[in-house]
C-alpha cells in the first residue's frame, strides 16, 4: 500500500533523481524552518572564524520535511566535503572506522536513520565525537590489542524521525539538536513554485496555493503532486497546470480536501467508527486498519496530530470533534475540544 500512497511522506525508490535535481543547495534557497536556519547561520559563521568543525548535529522530524537536503546544505555552508551513510548500513565497527579515518579535516559525516545503528557502533562513535578518537581491537583472542587511532575532527551530523528511540547519551553528545517542524501553505507555495521553475513548468499561482494546501506540511509531498499536476496538464490538458488541473489532479488521486488520503480517512474512521471515537491503542488501530503500527506512528498520525484530528492521551489515541465533523459524522463529545477548529 505504502508504494502506492501519493501523500506517503517516504521518498519512492524513482523519486531520488528527481529530488537531487529540485534540492536547494544553499541556506538562503532552503524555505521555511526559519528558527533553525538563524541558529545555523551563527553556528556556521563562528566555527569558520574558528577554523573549527561545526558542532555535531541531529536533525529530526517526520519523513520529507527536508533533515537530509539540510545535512548537505550544512556542509556547503561550511566548503567541506560529506560523507553520506545510514545507521542500518553501519553493520560493523570497522565500518564506521574506515569511514572516520577517510573523512577531510572539518568534513561532515552524515549518518541517516541514526536510531537504526546498532549498539556496538554506537559506542564506537562516542570517543570519536568527543575526543576525535576511536579505540580499535586489532587481532583475536588472548593475542587481540587495543590501537588508539587520532581521526581529523569532523562533524557528525544524524537524521533521525524518531527520536524517542536514540538512547540519551548518544543524544547528549550533539551540541546542536535541531526540530524540523511541518511548513505553512505560504512556505510550500513557495516551494512549489521553485520546482516549477526549475522544471520549466507553467504553474497558475492559485493552483500553487492548492497543491500547498492539501500536501500535509511537507516538500516532498508538495513536489511529488506537482509532478502528478504536471502528467495530468500534459495528457489531458494543455500543459499548463491551472487551478482546475491541480483539483482534477488531487480528486483523481483520492486526496481530501485537507491533504488526507485513504489511509489517513481509514485510521481516523477506525478510531470513530470501530471504537466509538476512541482512547483507542495505536496496535489495535494498525490491526483494524491492515498497516504496520510503525506506518501509522512515523507517517500517517504525526500530520494527524498536528492538524488537531487526533490526540494522544495514555489511555490511547481519540478522534477529536474536527475529525467527526471533517468525516461527516456527528461528534460524540468526548474527543478533546481543539480550541478554534470548531466554528
Ligand atoms: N526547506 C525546503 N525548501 C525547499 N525544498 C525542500 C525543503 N525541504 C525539503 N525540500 C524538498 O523536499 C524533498 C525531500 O526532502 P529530504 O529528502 O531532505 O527530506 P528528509 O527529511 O530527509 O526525508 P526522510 O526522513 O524520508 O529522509 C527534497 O527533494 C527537497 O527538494
Ligand atoms: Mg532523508
Amino acid at each position: 500500500m505504502d508504494d502506492e500512497r501519493t501523500v506517503n511522506p517516504q521518498q519512492s525508490i524513482d523519486e531520488a533523481a528527481f529530488e537531487a535535481t529540485i534540492r536547494p543547495r544553499r541556506l538562503d534557497e532552503y524555505v521555511g524552518q526559519s528558527n533553525v536556519k538563524e541558529n545555523l547561520k551563527v553556528f556556521i559563521e563562528a566555527a569558520k572564524e574558528r577554523k573549527e568543525p561545526l558542532d555535531h548535529v541531529l536533525l529530526y522530524g517526520p519523513p520529507g520535511l527536508g533533515k537530509t537536503t539540510l545535512a548537505h546544505i550544512l556542509a556547503n555552508e561550511l566548503d567541506v566535503d560529506i560523507r553520506a551513510t545510514s545507521g542500518p548500513a553501519l553493520e560493523r565497527s570497522g565500518d564506521l572506522a574506515a569511514i572516520l579515518t577517510n573523512l577531510e579535516v572539518r568534513g561532515v559525516l552524515f549518518v541517516d536513520e541514526i536510531h537504526r545503528m546498532n549498539r556496538i557502533v554506537e559506542e564506537v562513535l562516542y570517543p570519536a565525537m568527543e575526543d576525535y578518537s576511536i579505540d580499535l581491537i586489532i587481532g583475536k583472542g588472548p593475542g587481540a590489542r587495543t590501537v588508539k587511532l587520532d581521526l581529523p575532527h569532523f562533524t557528525l551530523i544524524g537524521a533521525t524521525t524518531r527520536m524517542g528511540l536514540l538512547s540519551s547519551p548518544f543524544r547528549d553528545r550533539f551540541g546542536v539538536v535541531c526540530r524540523l517542524e511541518f511548513y505553512t501553505e505560504e512556505e510550500l507555495t513557495r516551494i512549489v513554485r521553485r520546482s516549477a521553475n526549475i522544471l520549466g513548468v507553467d504553474l497558475e499561482p492559485k493552483a500553487a496555493g492548492e497543491i500547498a494546501r492539501r500536501s500535509r506540511g511537507t516538500p516532498r509531498i508538495a513536489n511529488r503532486l506537482l509532478r502528478r499536476a504536471r502528467d495530468f496538464a500534459q495528457v489531458e490538458g494543455d500543459g499548463i497546470i491551472s487551478l482546475e488541473v491541480s483539483r482534477h489532479t488531487l480528486e483523481r488521486l483520492e486526496i481530501d480536501d485537507r491533504g488526507f488520503d485513504n489511509l489517513d480517512r481509514l485510521v481516523l474512521l477506525a478510531v470513530i467508527d470501530k471504537f466509538g471515537g476512541g482512547p483507542v491503542g495505536i496496535d489495535t488501530i494498525a490491526a483494524a486498519v491492515g498497516e504496520e503500527r510503525d506506518t501509522i506512528e512515523d507517517i500517517c498520525e504525526p500530520y494527524l496530530l498536528q492538524e488537531g484530528f487526533l490526540q494522544r492521551t495514555p489511555r490511547g489515541r481519540l478522534a477529536t470533534e474536527a475529525a467527526f465533523r471533517h468525516l461527516g459524522r456527528k461528534p460524540t463529545g468526548k474527543g478533546g475540544s481543539q480550541k478554534g477548529l470548531f466554528e
